[in-house]
């Protein structure tokens, strides 16, 4: 006969409760009352399934989303992509902006967790990835736009360093040797995997890498409009900029347009994600495409099927990204 619930909490001798947070993982549990849930689990072959789940668990249907900054429109089309979905599967979800800080981070996940929603999608770009693998052991979490090494997590990322080699080797094919680079902040992982291909694609082309031509930045619109007067006071001052993120390549663009700087002929410029601006510039902007709308979709789609006990969904989902040719970049071949 199937093993239930009731049976697991009997073997275990605890309460039908505590077998349903071990396997729900909803609170926090000690250590050795899980590990001795989990065995009887194991030993009486249970399955947990939906109904007998939803008996015990109260269920919201609502999921938390965390975004560092809901005025960059990536994120807004993550939040699209995500409601949705949500939506058709009978869920609602509940909105915060972290502003890209830990304390507010922390915050939001302690508010949220318990009986306000049944998991949380978060995008935290720095929060320690040893405190996201302990959040998660006490609310189900869809990590975003990051990646851990590690199989006890869902996670939706894309390949930042391939999305940066791309947008890099773009202009090296153009002829332009002198490449300027304004980063994304230094604390956060997606700012670094693009600096590597950034520096990956260079080294393909044994182009050296010059400290120089890196400004740092931030990923916000006003960090590209003043770093532009930088970029030019490097002498010999680079012939085109990879721009880390969409918006600073906009701000850049911007000021070199006040400046009276013709692109791409003075100066060609790419970014990275493909927010719905990038191909409404003036001239519209070569970009990485990196797919945001889909990452929502996949992060509460993963989130739903773990909940409904679908077995065979990816626990890791790296999306693919690819360069899109606007008319921002140039070639310098005579
Ligand atoms: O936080 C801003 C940036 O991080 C976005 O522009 C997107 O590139 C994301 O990875």
């Amino acid at each position: 006969m199937k093993a239930t619930i009731k049976d697991v909490a009997k073997e275990a001798g605890v309460s039908v409760m505590t077998v349903s947070r071990v396997i729900n993982r909803r609170e926090y549990i000690a250590p050795v009352t899980k590990e001795k849930v989990l065995r009887v689990v194991k030993k009486l072959n249970y399955m947990p399934n939906k109904v007998a789940r939803s008996l015990v668990v109260k269920k919201t249907n609502f999921i938390g989303l965390l975004v560092p900054d809901i005025a960059n429109p990536f994120f807004g089309d993550l939040v699209k992509g995500a409601e949705g979905i949500a939506r058709k599967r009978g869920y609602g979800l509940i909105l915060g902006d972290t502003e890209g800080k830990v304390e507010n981070e922390k915050e939001y996940i302690e508010a949220l967790h318990g009986s306000i929603c049944d998991g949380i999608i978060l995008v935290a770009p720095r929060i320690d990835d040893s405190l996201i693998l302990e959040l998660n052991e006490i609310i189900p979490i869809v990590l975003v736009d990051r990646s851990i090494d590690s199989d006890r997590i869902l996670q939706v990322w894309i390949d930042n360093v391939d999305g940066a080699f791309q947008a890099v080797e773009h202009l090296i094919k153009l002829g332009h040797r002198r490449i300027g680079f304004l980063t994304g902040p230094q604390d956060v992982q997606n700012s670094f995997r693009r600096e590597e291909g950034y520096r990956r694609a260079l080294k393909k082309h044994q182009i050296p890498f010059d400290r120089d031509l890196v400004v740092i930045g931030d990923f916000y619109l006003e960090t590209g409009q003043k770093k532009l007067d930088t970029f030019f006071s490097i002498k010999p001052r680079p012939t085109a900029i990879f721009a880390s993120n969409d918006l600073m390549a906009l701000g850049l663009m911007q000021r070199a347009k006040e400046r009276g700087l013709k692109i791409p002929n003075d100066l060609s410029i790419v970014g990275f994600d493909d927010i719905f601006l990038a191909s409404m510039t003036d001239p519209p902007l070569t970009t990485v495409c990196h797919p945001t709308v889909e990452m929502g979709i996949k992060a509460i789609g993963r989130f739903l099927d773990r909940l409904d006990d679908i077995e065979d969904s990816p626990l890791n989902t790296n999306l693919a990204n690819y360069l899109i040719i606007r008319e921002s970049t140039q070639s310098i071949i005579e």
